[in-house]
């Protein structure tokens, strides 16, 4: 076991589960989140090992819940350096931009945008005394601006947004060996991706914790997938 603690968001099931696994069997100490407590707490029965795993419950879309488990980081271990913004919604395939409703649009980006900044912010303290964080933002191709097309608007949007926060957050924290990348995880059989993904969850899960484990010469600010650099 490493001293390294890890927060992965939106981790009972699908990549975040998954992304939880590799982070223990690489020797983290890893806290499991979900916002559903009976759900966290079946996948923390289902691992193998979770000696090195811990269990918090943690809406991202509550700034209750969200200072509740800094409440918790703080008292139990006194510092956090992974976060993993895993958790996401609504792949809407369903609506385009045209007839989008606006509702499910403003849902989705505050949970996949603004959620996940207000986690940044919320443990960015903790790295910041360490002088040691690592920040992935789990996106999307779908936000890749460059080659974008129709469809999926919300979802579109949302990650895009996201990795122009990913920039931002570098840029602001650079020398402060923070390093904060968006991953593209790729197209993965999970409840979100559906079962014709062309991935399975680990190997999709595998590129998330190549950026949550990267070295203090690690690249800060970029878009990868895979471990290999692509286009925003
Ligand atoms: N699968 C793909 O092909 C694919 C491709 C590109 C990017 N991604 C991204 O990968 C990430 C993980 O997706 P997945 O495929 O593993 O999807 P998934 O199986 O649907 O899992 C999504 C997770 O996010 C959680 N979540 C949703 N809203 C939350 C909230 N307000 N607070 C805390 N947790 C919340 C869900 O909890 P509940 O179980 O309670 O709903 C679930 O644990 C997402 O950000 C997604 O956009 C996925």
């Amino acid at each position: 076991m490493n001293d390294k603690i890890a927060l992965v968001t939106g981790a009972n099931k699908g990549l975040g589960l998954e992304v939880v696994k590799q982070m223990y069997e690489k020797g983290y100490q890893v806290i499991l989140t979900s916002r559903d407590k009976d759900k966290g707490m079946i996948a923390l029965k289902d691992l193998e090992k979770p000696d090195n795993v811990w269990y918090h419950p943690l809406d991202v879309t509550s700034e209750k819940s969200v200072s509740a488990v800094c409440d918790y980081i703080k008292n139990k271990f006194g510092k956090l350096d992974v976060l993993v913004n895993n958790a996401g919604i609504n792949y809407d395939t369903w609506q385009n931009a045209v007839n989008a409703d606006l509702s499910t649009v403003k849902e989705t980006i505050e949970t996949n945008l603004i959620a996940a900044w207000r986690m940044a912010q919320a443990v960015l303290p903790f790295m910041i005394e360490k002088n040691y964080g690592r920040i992935v933002n789990v996106s999307s191709g779908s936000g890749a601006i460059s080659g974008m097309t129709g469809g999926t608007p919300g979802y579109a949007v949302s990650k895009a947004g996201m990795n122009v926060l990913t920039i931002k957050l570098a840029a602001d924290l650079r020398h402060k060996n923070i390093l904060v990348n968006s991953v593209c995880p790729g197209w993965v059989r999970t409840d979100m991706g559906g079962s014709n993904a062309s991935r399975s969850i680990p190997e999709g899960a595998k590129g998330i914790v190549h950026a949550a484990t990267l070295p203090d010469n690690g690249p800060s600010g970029g878009f990868f997938r895979d471990g290999r650099a692509i286009d925003f």
